[in-house]
């Protein structure tokens, strides 16, 4: 038996039956062999465990960042799934490429990226992802993932659909650009800081300070403090709906998405008193409503609780369901 305390951001206890480290695709495809229901993990930094696992856990484990010169000052950035998303994204601004930079910080592994295309800042991974190599666990079989097929959308892909349990991912591409062209500053936050400082000229390595800066003043550090960030989707509701919430909360954060509006979650959470709470050692953080934590001694089920307590009040409250983005086990 073994905790997997250490292998999850929000640092809670759950017994798995062994874990195993998949450092080269041999071992990977030798461990799927032999246990061909395991769960895969990544840097755990996207899942609450509830129960102890009847299954043994991979780690994928392989490291590695390669690069090759594409036509149009284009570069192909290969990194292995096992690799830290930080350690990549400052690997790519050392070597002078933009794309990347508002995803600073985020946690996890790089081959975690795309299966929730993670996002912050007015970025998702999806506008630099060029393909990935995935081992199919029902024929054993290296696939190759072009960005149409993985079915990119908000905190979604058809890795958390479809494919889900059938695909491991092993390494990611991205195409990222020696010029830094395609500078995105529309977060308020960040914008605001560019036009207080007309002096600084935006670059990726500006941008990555500043959104290290704003990620440092509000997200709980998971080596401190135990979480995997947002909890929560912002929920996309309809037009009618926001228009009437906004009349009546006009400091309501609306954003244009499809097949609707989408609405902050925080807010909601916070406009139904939950921010800064605590049930024993499980708790809302007080600067960020949308980010669950754990004090230290809480247990997976506590933390669900307090999430079930929270969409049923945001529920009566609003009439909008919260869905989790964390994967619930
Ligand atoms: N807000 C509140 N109260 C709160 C939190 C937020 O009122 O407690 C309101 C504020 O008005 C704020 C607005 O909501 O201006 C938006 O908040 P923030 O910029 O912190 O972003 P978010 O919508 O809460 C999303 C992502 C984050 C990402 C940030 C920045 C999701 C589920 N979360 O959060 O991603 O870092 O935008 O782009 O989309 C994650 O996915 O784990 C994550 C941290």
């Amino acid at each position: 038996m073994i905790d997997l305390k250490p292998y999850n951001t929000f640092g809670v206890s759950a017994n798995a039956p062994n874990l195993l480290l998949a450092d080269s695709k041999e071992a990977l495809i030798e461990a799927i062999k032999n246990h061909p229901d395991a769960l895969i993990l990544g840097k755990g930094s996207n899942i609450l465990f509830t129960k102890d696992l009847e299954k043994p856990v991979i780690v994928i484990s392989n490291k590695g960042v390669t690069t090759e010169n594409q036509e149009n000052g284009q570069k192909r950035v290969t990194a292995a799934a096992g690799e830290s998303w930080d350690d990549f994204v400052r690997h790519t601004l050392s070597e002078g490429l933009s794309g990347l930079e508002n995803l600073s910080l985020i946690p996890g592994s790089v081959g975690a990226a795309p299966i929730q295309n993670i996002g912050a800042y007015g970025v998702e991974q999806n506008q630099f992802f060029e393909s990935c190599l995935a081992l199919d666990r029902t024929t054993m079989n290296w696939v190759r993932f072009s960005k149409e097929k993985c079915l990119f959308e908000y905190r979604n892909s058809y890795f958390k659909n479809e494919g889900k349990n059938r695909f491991i991912i092993w390494e990611v591409s991205y195409l990222l650009s020696s010029e830094p062209t395609q500078l995105n500053i529309e977060y308020a936050p960040i914008k605001s800081y560019f036009e207080r400082h007309p002096e600084t000229q935006p670059t990726p390595k500006k941008i990555a300070e500043l959104v290290i800066e704003i990620r440092k003043s509000k997200l709980p550090d998971p080596n401190i403090l135990g979480n995997a960030g947002s909890f929560f989707k912002n929920p996309v509701i309809e037009e009618e709906l926001a228009l009437n919430l906004k009349k009546k909360f006009t400091d309501l954060p609306v954003y244009p998405a499809t097949n609707g509006v989408k609405i902050s979650a925080g807010w909601l959470i916070e406009k139904v008193g939950f921010k800064g709470s605590f049930t024993g050692d499980a708790g809302v953080h007080h600067k960020q409503a949308l980010v669950l934590i754990n004090k230290g001694g809480a247990t997976g089920s506590q933390i669900v609780n307090l999430s079930t307590q929270i969409q049923t009040t945001v529920y009566n409250r609003f009439k909008i369901r919260l869905e989790p983005e964390v994967t619930i086990l």
